[in-house]
């Protein structure tokens, strides 16, 4: 198993460009499930993630020919409707495809996933949206099956409590059902507009993605269409706070300023000098003290829950007492155990964590518990006197595109070794 060695201490300087979001290219990769056309993607990262979707694309039946970050899915027909425990075991993710087989296929059986390191994660939201839409679903054996004989029809789902994928699954089941969908308290993710844009290039009527209401009227069929994805929001706010954390004099390019609001705010407030250049560039220079801020995780456009792990990172090298809350999941504090082993002064409470700074960091062994814990022990450790080693760092290889490359090349002294 990989780990990454970090020696602290070096500030980040330079430039740093963002890849495209993971968390658009699953949804999108599923999404050329919809139709028998080429769809052609630009701009997804190459993370373990997007191949473990890719691999799953091709058990379902596409053909998928990657040219760099330029993907090609064509699927002439759906062989296997299915999403084995294999693949849903390591991504979750998987589920994604639900919708759109139940819509293209008429059948998707889907396992289903268990507990994961953040969270129980059910995927129940999605279950009750299909049958709003005419699928029967059933269970048995660990896994999911809904059944929709003939097409699926338009109906009104309302989520309970708002889920991205959820909202995603049901978006691309609805697109090819019959007659008008409303999805209510809708999830408004940008990566939820970017799956509704590649879905309207491919023929899809949907109104209201990126508000609370999205309003669907389902078609016959869908055409190929060529699409590039957005920027990952998570990986340039997690290169942002490594800047502001090293004390260094860092721009990140080519992500979308205006998705990371919350984070400028923080920072803002944290003292942290950060500046929006343009609409693709965010510059962090050295500053002075960081101040201590609360911060509760929220649904977009509030504080991102994938940079709390990241925040609370900066937070442990603020001048005196924070809270952090989470709310979306309610066992994400994982790396607070590892970030006490480097001295980090941190009590959790619930759903609370209560910091105490500022800590002087020093290097040791640590754990990669998940992909965003994975990229605060990296902070951590960019910051933390002598050096760290970080195990499990395949946790950070499904989401972050070449860390370690992009890293060194602003200055930090990291590297991977077996
Ligand atoms: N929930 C349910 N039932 C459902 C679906 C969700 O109770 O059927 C609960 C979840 O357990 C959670 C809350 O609703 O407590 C929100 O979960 P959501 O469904 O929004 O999460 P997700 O769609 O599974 C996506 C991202 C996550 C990100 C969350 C929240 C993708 C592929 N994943 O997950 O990203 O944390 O939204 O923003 O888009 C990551 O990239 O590290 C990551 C975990």
């Amino acid at each position: 198993m990989d780990k990454f060695v970090i020696q602290g201490g070096n500030p980040l300087n330079g430039t740093i460009a963002t890849s495209g979001a993971k968390n658009s290219a699953l949804p999108v990769l599923a999404a050329a499930l919809l139709t028998a056309e080429p769809v052609i993607l630009h701009r997804i990262p190459r993370v373990r993630d997007i191949r473990t979707m890719e691999r799953l694309l091709v058990d379902i039946g596409s053909e998928v020919v990657e040219d760099g970050e330029t993907v090609t899915i064509r699927t002439s027909k759906i062989v296997s409707p299915e999403a084995p425990y294999e693949l849903v075991k390591t991504m979750r993710a998987s589920s994604l495809v639900l919708g759109p087989l139940a819509a293209r296929a008429g059948r998707a059986r889907v396992s289903i996933p268990g507990g994961c390191a953040i969270g129980a994660r059910p995927i129940d939201l999605h279950l009750q949206g299909l049958t709003k839409l005419g699928a029967t679903v059933s269970q048995e054996h660990g896994y999911v099956e809904a059944v929709a004989p003939g097409r699926l029809r338009g109906g009104h789902i309302f989520f309970d409590r708002i889920t991205v994928t959820g909202t995603e699954d049901i978006l691309m089941a609805a697109v090819l059902a019959e007659g008008e969908t409303v999805i209510s308290n809708a999830a408004r993710e940008p990566e939820v507009v970017d799956l509704a844009e590649l879905l309207v290039k491919m023929g899809a009527r949907i109104e209201g993605a990126g508000t609370s209401v999205i309003r669907v009227q389902g078609v016959e069929e869908l055409h190929g269409a060529e699409h590039q994805i957005i920027a990952d929001r998570i990986e340039a706010g997690t290169f942002v706070i490594g800047g502001a954390m090293t004390g260094g004099d860092l721009t990140v390019t080519e992500c979308v300023a205006e998705h990371l609001g919350a984070l400028i705010d923080k920072l803002s407030a944290a003292g942290v000098k950060v500046s929006v250049i343009d609409a693709t560039t965010i510059r962090v220079e050295p500053g002075g003290t960081i101040l201590p801020v609360d911060m509760t995780t929220e649904e977009y456009p509030g504080f991102a829950t994938d940079l709390q792990a990241q925040y609370m990172a900066l937070m442990t090298q603020a001048d005196g007492i924070s809270i952090i809350t989470e709310t979306i999941f309610e066992n994400r504090f994982m790396h607070a155990q590892e970030l006490r082993r480097m001295g980090a002064n941190i009590r959790i409470d619930g759903r609370k964590a209560i910091l105490a700074g500022r800590s002087n960091l020093t290097g040791a062994e640590v754990i990669a518990s998940d992909l965003r814990a994975s990229a605060s022990l990296v902070l951590a450790a960019l910051v933390a006197k002598g050096q760290t080693v970080i195990d499990r760092v395949y946790h950070i290889d499904r989401g972050y595109e070449r860390i370690v490359e992009k890293l060194s090349g602003v200055g930090a002294r990291i590297s991977r070794v077996e």
